[in-house]
């Protein structure tokens, strides 16, 4: 959601930052802009709305401006116009900002500028910021420090970029809230949301924190806070292959992540598996033996895909460590005042590690005495910087809009974490442990396998295009991914579908099934195989359109399912990482026979940000 880049240095800033926000394009926005400051006392500042190919229509690719700041813009406040996109400028012309978050009190603000003879042109709550720091340096004092005393001013959340026509030397930026990384290179500095755009450039990075200030010039940055005194924050390196954030050859990053995902799950499970029989399983958490045994119950709270991964972690951490665990959507937690007795433990789940419900979940998670750890896939997101413990999913940069690696990698994470607990309490059983991880070493192996079976997903896709509606069904830990593979479809190819448990369909859906509705039905040899097939006999009685993912070998649905398609046999309490990925193919591929925008599906943002 929003995007905002920067830089100073010795190159053209026009396509510099123009090729920053093509990669934060993922984060989802509806208009762009960036102003670039050449010194000579007046910025050029180019705004378009729509996508960004309508910015770079407009802009001079060779501009020698060395300095500039870019934005792209998710509407909050204001319609998605060429009026309200960023950077947006004082008056006068002198102050520039991008600016990603709210400004709660900017009604306040406009007024009281206004009164004071200030004029504004857009609907934003952004401009009061570049108007208030215009009007203190009107009042004297410098661009420093009528910067720090605009932000004094302002509240709500806020990632900031801001310029001065008359200043070419320096980029002021402010967090307090919505991440800002800062990339360090050879008489250049970059400002960037996510280390993205600039892996490019560099892996030297520092993350904001918190109520920081920074003050970018072309040797480095200098970091304080709000009150003046300044910070040191660590410089951190790095790891990612600047071309995992490239397509390589694939035609969307949604497709490229599917198939990324056995090398995904190798680097989850990359020294997080014991090497003889017997040892304990080397997750590295803060949480001594003792603390883990004395969980009386965990908590986890997610959103969307996230919250699908928390729904077969609950299944895993019941099974494995015998210990109660609610599962519940972020939004929802946050207000319902939960009861929080002693001995709990909270899992905030989430692939950005900058969802706003939940980290103000764990945070009241947090204040209400709950231990807290994030399973997250973005090293130095705000999640990970907020919980007591967190475990890296290592899935790389995901992109596409719509979760896939991310999601695996949390579930192989999940299945970790319940061995881990479980081991604790003294709940699994060794031959159970050691069938689990063989499992967990396969699962590459498996997950290869069924890419191959991409040109058979493609025909199913090429026969169910057209429907309007899809009914998933599963039982047990393939339920959550009943409902994945039901939003991977909504979200991406606009069809509506539901998922359910396979037996919860007479009490209301089976209403639905005629001969028109593909009916996708999770059946593994495991023990709800038999339930899920009479279940399944129900709906071809109704005419439903079966298509069925079973174990290899197993024809328990011949004469009943239209498409059957056999995956390996893998202990039924990892169904759910192999099961998933067909699906996420079936819908990849319907939305590109529907031509529809599959990385950047309309309407949805990547990291939601705000409430
Ligand atoms: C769906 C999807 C979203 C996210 C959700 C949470 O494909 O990607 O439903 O799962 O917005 O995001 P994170 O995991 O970043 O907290």
């Amino acid at each position: 959601m929003c995007g905002i880049v920067g830089y100073i240095g010795h190159q053209s800033a026009a396509t510099l930052l123009l090729d920053g926000l093509q990669t934060l394009e993922y984060r989802g926005y509806d208009s762009a802009g960036i102003a670039l400051a050449p010194g000579d006392g007046a910025f050029r500042v180019t705004r378009a709305s729509g996508k960004l190919i309508n910015l770079r229509n407009k802009m001079d690719a060779q501009d020698p401006a060395t300095l500039g700041i870019g934005h792209t813009r998710w509407a909050t406040h204001g319609r998605p116009t060429e009026e309200n996109a960023h950077p947006h400028r004082s008056a006068d012309g002198k102050i520039v900002a991008v600016h990603n978050g709210i400004f709660e009190n900017f009604l306040e603000l406009r007024k009281e500028l206004q009164t004071l003879g200030e004029t504004f042109s857009s609907e934003t709550d952004t401009e009061a910021f570049p108007v208030m720091v215009s009007h203190f340096m009107k009042a004297g004092l410098g661009f420093r420090e009528a910067f720090h005393r605009a932000l004094g001013r302002m509240e709500g959340i806020y990632a900031l970029a801001c310029l001065h026509a008359d200043d070419p030397d320096r980029l002021l930026a402010a967090r307090s809230g919505p991440p800002l990384v800062i990339g360090l290179g050879e008489g250049e500095t970059f400002l960037a949301s996510d280390v993205v755009p600039l892996l490019r450039h560099t892996r030297r990075v520092i993350f904001l924190e918190d109520g920081d200030i920074a003050e970018l010039t072309r040797t480095g940055a200098q970091i304080s806070r709000l009150d003046g005194s300044r910070v040191e924050r660590p410089e951190q390196h790095i790891p990612y292959d600047p071309v995992a954030a490239e397509k390589g050859g694939f035609k969307h990053f949604m497709q490229k992540e599917i198939f990324e995902q056995p090398q995904a799950i190798s680097n989850t499970l990359l020294n997080r598996l014991p090497i003889e029989p017997g040892e304990p399983i080397p997750l590295d958490l803060p949480f001594s033996n003792e603390e883990l045994k004395a969980l009386q119950r965990i908590h986890i709270v997610a959103c969307g895909t996230s919250w699908h991964a928390g729904l077969v972690g609950k299944f895993l951490i019941e099974q494995l460590a015998r210990t109660a665990v609610e599962v519940d959507y972020a939004s929802e937690y946050r207000y319902r005042e939960p009861v929080i007795p002693e001995g709990t433990l909270i899992i905030g789940i989430t692939q950005s590690g900058e969802t706003a419900d939940t980290l103000a979940a764990m945070k009241e998670a947090a204040l209400r005495g709950a231990r807290t750890l994030a399973i997250c896939n973005v090293m130095g997101s705000t999640a990970t910087r907020a919980a007591e413990a967190s475990i890296l999913t290592h899935a790389g940069p995901e992109i596409g809009v719509a979760s896939t690696k991310a999601f695996t990698t949390q579930l192989a994470v999940l299945t970790l974490l319940a061995l881990r607990i479980g081991e604790a309490k003294g709940t699994v059983n060794p031959a159970q442990k050691e069938e689990l991880l063989q499992g967990l070493r396969e699962l590459p192996a498996h997950l290869e396998h069924l890419n191959a079976l991409e040109p058979q997903i493609m025909r199913w896709a090429q026969k169910y295009r057209d429907a309007s509606d899809f009914l998933y069904l599963g039982r047990g830990p393939l339920y959550p991914i009943a409902l994945e593979g039901a939003l991977k479809l909504k979200e991406i190819s606009y069809i509506h579908a539901e998922g359910y448990p396979a037996g919860e369909m007479k009490h209301g859906p089976i209403a639905l099934i005629d001969k028109n509705l593909p009916v996708v039905a999770l059946m593994p040899k495991d023990a709800h195989r038999e339930k899920t097939l009479s279940n399944l006999q129900e709906a071809a009685a109704r005419d439903g359109r079966i298509l069925g993912l079973v174990t290899q070998g197993d024809h328990g649905l011949d004469g009943i399912a239209e498409d059957v398609l056999e995956l390996p046999d893998v202990h039924p309490w990892l169904a759910p990482i192999l099961y998933v990925l067909p699906l996420q193919l079936l819908s990849y591929h319907i939305a590109v026979l529907r031509g529809c925008d599959v990385d950047q599906p309309r309407n949805l943002a990547k990291s939601v940000t705000v409430e």
